[in-house]
């Protein structure tokens, strides 16, 4: 037995050495693993490329717990809670006709915002009965879009319901997580309202922002879309983000304060909310978002800057046309949702907004080069005829 190995351990390099020894072997797995890598690289990136067609990863991901969750099948998307105990009623559609009393319907997105929603709502219901103070016939809705939080931002958006009545604030609580796109269709397509804001309840824009917006709908003759603009934000940002100089009308307000109370959204730009700590968002998220604005300028609207910012009006005519079309569910789906107001010709300026987070004024990289990605995959295949 002992001679046997010792021969076998012998023999084999020399075998190898006639056959062309370690070198070969090891080219041979190098090869191997090369053709591994760009195999594997190819089929990764051809999947991120389809990501928009096939869902993604987390599409098949969702599906899948879906299937095989039971809690979700509680969760009723086409019904909302109202403030009597148990008691629940249908969402309207948005194809209906406007309701005569809703002015303005107000699609809050929320996901783990127990923190910020209370604050953005009593904001924003303390701005909208102002309104309806000084204009008797603007009604109001909100519908806070609950993108299946983990945490209590349910329960938080109850107790509003609670106080101002189901009338007012409506919950639409999602079974799943779903991408920004699909999150906020779904929200808008159970509106009401004559006009329709999308809004985020970070609050990084108060809604008082909607006289802006106003102003320029009934410069449209209260027909079409107004996004809100983080354009002027963009501008430079390098040495904003070095000198913490804020070029909006810098109203005094509390530097520095981490937790902020609705009294002090009153009047504090971010500059001022976040004193010290604002700084301007990384050089990869800013080339990102670069090389999306060009690719969007390019193939899809020249003379829009921001396409993805989180505040934008739409009349209820412009909503139906394009809501009820858009296929992308990924934050892309604004792009989407302006290449298709363009083909039916409904009209869309842009207006800057007071955004009150410097390092938020634009997207991560990964959002930025996934809505790239998406937007070129829409221009091509309606080139093609296939979108
Ligand atoms: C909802 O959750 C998904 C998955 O985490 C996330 O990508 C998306 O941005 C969230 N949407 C909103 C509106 O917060």
């Amino acid at each position: 037995m002992a001679s046997f190995g010792r021969h076998g351990g012998q023999g084999l390099p020399a075998e190898l050495l006639a056959s062309g020894g370690p070198e070969l072997a090891g080219l041979r797995m190098a090869v191997t693993a090369g053709v591994s890598v760009v195999l594997a690289f190819t089929i990764i990136s051809t999947w991120w490329c389809l990501a928009p067609l096939t869902g993604g990863l987390a599409f098949w991901q969702r599906r899948l717990r879906l299937l095989l969750s039971r809690r979700v099948a509680s969760l009723d998307e086409d019904h909302f809670a109202t403030e009597k105990e148990g008691e629940v009623a249908e969402f309207p559609s948005l194809s209906a006709l406007a309701d005569d009393k809703i002015v303005l319907s107000v699609v809050l997105l929320a996901c783990d915002e127990e923190a910020r929603l209370p604050v953005m709502l009593d904001d924003a219901i303390a701005y909208l009965q102002h309104r309806q103070l000084t204009q008797a016939s603007f009604g109001f809705e909100i519908i806070v879009v609950d993108n299946a939080s983990h945490d209590f931002t349910a329960s938080a958006a109850t107790r509003f319901v609670h106080k101002y009545g189901a009338n007012v604030v409506r919950i639409l609580r999602l079974r799943y997580r779903h991408d920004d796109g699909a999150a906020i269709r779904k929200g808008v397509l159970r509106t009401r309202g004559k006009y329709i804001l999308v809004a985020g309840a970070e609050g990084f824009v108060r809604l008082s922002e909607y006289d802006r917006l106003e102003s320029a709908m009934t410069s449209l003759q209260g027909e079409g879309i107004v996004l809100g603009s983080r354009a002027h934000m963009q501008l430079d940002l390098r040495s904003r983000g070095a000198t913490k100089v804020s070029r909006m009308d810098a109203d005094s307000g509390d530097a520095g304060s981490a937790n902020p109370s609705p009294a002090d959204m009153t009047s504090s730009t971010l500059e001022h909310r976040q004193g010290q700590t604002s700084q301007a968002p990384s050089l990869a998220c800013e080339v990102a978002w670069r090389i999306f604005q060009v690719i969007f300028q390019m193939f899809c609207a020249r003379d829009i800057y921001d396409p993805l910012c989180p505040f934008q009006l739409y009349s209820r005519l412009a909503a139906q046309r394009v809501f009820l079309r858009e296929r992308l569910d990924t934050p892309a789906a604004t792009c989407e949702r302006l290449v298709l107001a363009r083909r039916f010709g409904i009209p869309i300026v842009e207006r800057a907004v007071q955004w009150t987070s410097l390092q938020e004024c634009i997207p991560p990289a990964k959002i930025s080069a996934e809505c790239a990605r998406d937007t070129l995959i829409m221009v091509v295949l309606r080139k093609l005829n296939l979108w």
